[in-house]
């Protein structure tokens, strides 16, 4: 089946301020409901519960700079607290786990747009029921433009291609099994790609953006295009080599100093990486998006190993926005040289218990493990498997941008496309040490940081730091 893409959001209406000259303020309304959809034509219907009854949900694409205030209006069965994951938002409106819409209630969310183009996505965010959520359909894409990016000529419009990853088990029946008997993974051993099982896109041979985001629960991945071929039987071989170099050009906060060139990219789950890759010498020719798999302790399944198909067509009908990547895509200055971190956190699993320093989200007492003063740079440590450990862990900090300063240990290096650009959440794989710095700021108030591994987030591996005023 043809990869499915968008719809896009439009706004309600607007607000004009008074103020001649600022931008209007567009208003949204988003209702989470219960859909069904036939994804299997010979099993029954999937039912999920979804954003507009889209799963996933319809793309937000917001200009820099322009406010929107977003309605979610809960009408499914469960309570409901929605979390713009890639954007500084104001402590309320950054969907808190604990701070949710009761079925029938709706929240009004304040959006400020004002950071640099990215991939950003939307998702729940509801204490212990995030990885529910989101695998029965909340989560979607909220994309960020701006001038800048725009100035760079790079694959635009239908070149410009949205891949949400997830991964799903069925049950006979066709509906979606959320089997909660394992607390270190939901794996899942169908591939979906924006909401179709294994897809195909049809392309002409030029460039094209790809925005890809690991929204699976549990599972990471390793992807890599290898070029399909008709053996001597005439049986279609799916390609297994690494055959097409490509250009990642952004991260999760965005575009990345320069393009970094590679054949394969590793994508933790709530992960973005954007690349350019160029299908020109592949006229006429199906590649085939596969996963290496092995990754972290996720088990593979018999075809973990695909992701999608790119169909290329013969010839190309428009060639605008095709030239060459510019050699520098923004400027971004490099963390400082010394990474003495200001605070360091272990994550750990105790029994069924996932941890960091020992706490989680329900022991509300302690849950608050740092108070950032605000607009400082702090250099956070992240490590795993000292004792206690087990389990690879997606870090993802709430409200800032950070860039990776290094990472010993386990794979002891930082990715030559992790290290390039501002990210907000990075893998660490069991036997690693991971530094990272960030600005806290712009706002004070209380945020999560957590384990994107949704089923340890919801086992507790999620805790709070306070940003708080500087002192004078
Ligand atoms: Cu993608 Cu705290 O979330
Ligand atoms: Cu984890």
């Amino acid at each position: 089946y043809p990869l499915p893409i968008g719809p896009v959001l439009e706004p309600k209406l607007f607000y004009q301020p008074e103020a001649s000259g600022d931008a209007p303020i567009d208003y949204y309304e988003v209702e989470v409901k219960p859909t069904e959809r036939q994804i299997y034509p010979h099993l029954g219907k999937t039912q999920m519960v979804a954003y507009n009854g889209h799963s996933p949900g319809p793309i937000f694409k917001m200009e820099r700079g322009r406010e929107a205030v977003v309605r979610f209006t809960n009408n499914g069965p469960y309570d409901m607290s929605v979390h713009v994951h890639g954007q500084y938002n104001r402590a309320p409106f950054d969907g808190w786990a604990a701070d949710y819409a009761n079925p029938g209630q709706y929240k009004d969310y304040y959006y400020p747009n004002s950071q640099n183009a990215r991939t950003a996505w939307f998702h729940d965010h509801t204490e212990f029921t995030t990885g529910e959520n989101a695998y029965r359909g909340q989560e979607g894409l909220y994309i960020i433009t701006d001038e800048e990016e725009r100035s760079l000529n790079l694959p635009k419009d239908r070149h410009d291609i949205p891949l949400a990853i997830a991964a799903k088990f069925y049950n006979e029946d066709g509906s979606l099994n959320f089997d909660t008997n394992n607390s270190a993974g939901l794996w899942g051993d169908v591939i979906q790609v924006n909401g179709q099982p294994w897809p195909y896109l049809e392309v002409e041979p030029r460039k094209y953006r790809l925005r890809m985001l690991n929204g699976a629960v549990s599972r990471a991945f390793n992807l890599y295009f290898g070029e399909d071929s008709v053996n001597e039987d005439g049986d279609y071989v799916v390609g297994n080599t690494e055959d097409l170099e490509f250009d990642v050009i952004g991260a999760d906060a965005g575009l990345l100093s320069h393009p970094v060139k590679t054949k394969n990219l590793e994508i933790t789950m709530g992960e973005r990486y954007e690349l350019i890759a160029d299908f020109e010498g592949f006229a006429g020719k199906n590649l085939t998006l596969k996963n290496k798999g092995g990754m972290g302790e996720g088990p593979d399944y018999a075809a973990t190993d695909m992701v999608m198909r790119i169909v290329v067509g013969e010839g190309v009908t428009d060639d605008t926005n095709n030239g060459p990547i510019p050699s520098t895509l923004r400027t971004i200055k490099p963390g400082p040289e010394q990474d003495e971190p200001n605070k360091s956190f272990g994550f750990e699993r105790i029994d069924d218990h996932w941890v960091i320093n020992g706490v989680g989200f329900t022991d509300i007492e302690h849950r608050i493990l740092r108070r950032p003063e605000r607009g400082r740079d702090e250099i956070w440590e992240f490590h795993n498997g000292e004792g206690r450990g087990g389990g690879t862990h997606p870090v993802h900090i709430h409200l800032v941008d950070f860039q990776i300063l290094s990472r010993t240990g386990g794979r002891n290096q930082v990715r030559p496309y992790e290290g390039a650009g501002f990210k907000d959440v990075v893998w660490l794989n069991s036997g690693e040490k991971i530094r990272v710095v960030a600005r806290y700021a712009p706002w004070n108030g209380v945020y999560m940081f957590h384990c994107h591994n949704l089923i340890h987030e919801d086992n507790d591996m999620m805790v709070g730091f306070n940003v708080t005023n500087l002192e004078n």
